[in-house]
């Protein structure tokens, strides 16, 4: 079976649908609190890991809705997934998604919430949905066409006007992270001295080097996917988590990359495109106009492997 820029249209086109639909069924469940009121602790009893009655059911109208409508198409979904098993990836069009990315904020009422629908053909991430219905934020993309913002708002945004160039080095950047709901000891003690390192050099400095830091400045939304697509807006420089799944990130990679940002699992451009079950992920944003093609793309590996190197010598759990 092969599959053409039309089947792509088509493909995109139902998961945007599909997509709202979710959205409406997540803000009618937030409204009612019911998913809070049958809200049970995540796979190991661990409080920072929560699903919701709203989760499956969410996941459930996408994986019943994709069946009827694509039969031959694959199908990897959180809530689908059981703890430590692997899924036989395919060459065949293969739906990756994430019915409620943020959960602990929809618990919470914190307005970053995403569905997340993407789709790989041939192994290759080539359609991306993340909707929040929340702030009415519609991010979509199919390869080779461009992202969009709410269907007409071409990606990158032009705010600031003009952009900002791409920094020159990570002291310049905006940096998202997130600790993510794996709470053992070892990986939060780890995770919490790296974001403080990346604030505040750790070492044998002196003062004003420490003072420094790595980055500008830290920001956690609670959303792989909805921080992704603020790197592919523009308005974040980076994005690093190491811990999250292929349904975080799938959809949101296309968004990226189609708005000219490009993502790592690790430090080197030798190592091909990104690994999306690879657990690690480092997204760059795009330069601004200006900066001009080939200039752009060596500065964003300049910036990876800058923080890469950081992230290595902060020993940041994996
Ligand atoms: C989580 C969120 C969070 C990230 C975690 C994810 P969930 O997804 O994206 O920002 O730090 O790694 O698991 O559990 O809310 O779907
Ligand atoms: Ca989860
Ligand atoms: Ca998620
Ligand atoms: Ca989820």
């Amino acid at each position: 079976m092969s599959t053409g820029e039309q089947d792509l249209e088509i493909y995109l086109e139902f998961a945007i649908k599909l997509a709202q639909q979710c959205g409406q069924m997540i803000l009618d469940a937030s409204k009612a609190r019911y998913s809070t009121d049958s809200m049970v602790y995540g796979k190991s009893g661990n409080p920072a890991d929560l699903v919701t009655e709203t989760d499956r059911l969410v996941e459930e109208l996408i994986k019943s809705s994709l069946k009827e409508r694509f039969p031959e198409h694959g199908f990897i979904g959180e809530e689908h997934t059981a703890a430590g098993h692997k899924h036989e990836f395919k060459d065949e069009p293969t739906w990756i998604v994430d019915p409620i990315d943020g959960t602990t904020n929809f618990v919470h009422g914190f307005p970053f919430v995403a569905v997340s629908i993407g789709l790989t053909v041939k192994k290759e991430p080539v359609v991306g949905v993340v909707f929040n219905p929340f702030l009415n934020q519609l991010f979509t993309a199919r390869k080779g066409h461009g992202a969009f913002l709410n269907l007409t708002t071409r990606l990158p945004l032009s705010y600031p006007n003009p952009p900002l160039r791409l920094p020159s080095n990570i002291s310049q950047c905006l940096v998202l992270t997130e600790y993510g709901s794996d709470r053992s000891s070892v990986t939060i003690g780890k995770k919490v001295n790296s974001v403080h390192s990346l604030l505040s050099k750790p070492g044998n400095v002196t003062w004003s080097e420490k003072k420094a830091g790595f980055v500008r400045g830290i920001r956690s939304m609670g959303s792989a996917a909805l921080n992704i697509c603020c790197v592919a807006q523009g308005s974040i420089d980076l994005y690093y988590e190491v811990g999250c799944w292929e349904w975080d990130v799938t959809a949101a990679l296309v968004i990226l990359n189609e708005a000219g940002g490009y993502t790592t699992s690790s430090q080197g451009p030798d190592e091909g495109p990104v690994n999306i079950f690879g657990r690690k992920y480092l997204a760059i944003r795009s330069g601004s106009p200006c900066d001009g093609d080939e200039n752009t793309r060596q500065s964003q590996l300049r910036l990876i492997r800058e923080m890469w190197g950081v992230i290595e010598e902060i020993d940041c759990p994996r």
